[in-house]
């Protein structure tokens, strides 16, 4: 037994840390740091001027010509990276746009990263944003006649889309699609074409989850039809979410993430424990909404719910974490 448990009040008495300012700050075990913030952007190829997205308060989907300014204007927030997805001009059922090398993501890495060298340039592997029926992979019909997203030949897709990211000068491509045995093709696809320092960064842990509604619109991604929980995670399990990390690790990834963050801190945690390499959590988009909705009613103090969140998600074991707050964040850190 600690001596500490065969003490009590009056003697012990933990209020006495928490007494002024500077003695909770000595012993606090969290922290922030905008260094740690990648701010997820939208960049539309159809578009000449910002346009703002409805469920997402402050978050506009933005056109090309804006992407310099913000690099800089992100830059001076103290905010270190960012993550970039894309709105194409057209779509077809296999996500096509999605690899043209002058589509709006691989166009918006090369403008930010000549603006600002430094920023750390992530971008989202997937075909959902360039595909017509919204899955994240190409479709097959099953014997039974129903729909079901192939993995293989979707695989084969987001390998040759991480390499032109990696041309237009991404440091960071983070797939995000859950097909299996995609970041060992992006992995082997990269290091052929020369780029062994481009760095994978694995949505490791991805739930079908229903707070990805606002990033639906910002994104227009929605499935037409179904969902995607015959690829995205059952949000019941969390042995799993230890399996999908270690193959992912194994499979060569540089980082992992685990998505959403605030249903599954559990899960960071658990993830924490079972790897050793750097860890990202993604406060997705219903849960930026939900805050700001709450706040807009009056019901919660915006900024302090903002800082108590991401340090939340720190807390439970996030080396990094991709938010939509990130510029705010950054300022109320100062
Ligand atoms: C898929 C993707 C999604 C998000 C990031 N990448 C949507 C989905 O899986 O349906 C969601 C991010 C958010 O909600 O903020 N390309």
């Amino acid at each position: 037994m600690l001596p500490l448990l065969t003490m009590g009040f009056p003697t012990i008495r933990p209020r006495r840390l928490r007494a002024t300012p500077e003695l909770r700050a000595l012993v606090r075990e969290t922290t922030l740091d905008a260094r740690d913030f990648v701010y997820p952007m939208f960049f539309n190829a159809a578009i000449d001027a910002p346009r703002p997205i409805g469920s997402m308060p402050g978050i506009d989907q933005l056109p090309l010509s804006a992407a310099r300014a913000q690099a800089k204007a992100i830059k001076e927030r103290g905010v270190g990276s960012v993550i970039l997805f894309g709105l194409p001009k057209t779509k077809d059922d296999r996500g096509t746009s999605g690899l043209d090398p002058d589509g709006p993501v691989p166009r918006a890495i090369a403008e930010m990263k000549s603006a600002v060298p430094e920023l750390v340039v992530m971008a989202d592997v997937c075909v959902d944003e360039y595909t017509e029926h919204g899955h994240c992979g190409v479709l097959r019909k099953r014997a039974d006649g129903t729909m079901e997203v192939d993995n293989d030949a979707t695989v084969e897709i987001l390998a040759k889309m991480g390499v032109v990211f990696a041309k237009a000068g991404a440091d960071v491509v983070a797939p995000s699609d859950m097909m299996d045995g995609r970041v060992a093709a992006m992995r082997a696809a990269l290091d052929a074409e020369g780029f062994t320092s481009t760095t994978l960064l694995s949505y490791a842990v991805k739930y079908a989850s229903s707070f990805y509604g606002p990033f639906r619109e910002a994104a227009d991604c929605a499935p037409k039809f179904g969902d995607r929980a015959g690829y995205q995670m059952d949000p019941a399990n969390a042995r799993e979410a230890i399996r999908e990390a270690a193959l992912d690790e194994a499979e060569g990834a540089d980082m992992l993430m685990v998505k959403p963050a605030l249903s599954y801190l559990d899960v960071i945690r658990d993830v924490r424990k079972a790897s050793n390499l750097p860890l990202g959590a993604y406060n997705v988009s219903g849960e930026y909404s939900m805050l700001h909705a709450a706040a807009d009613r009056g019901m919660i103090d915006r900024d302090r719910a903002i800082l108590e969140v991401l340090t939340s998600i720190r807390r439970a074991g996030a080396d990094f974490i991709l938010t939509y707050h990130a510029l705010r964040a950054a300022e109320l850190l100062g």
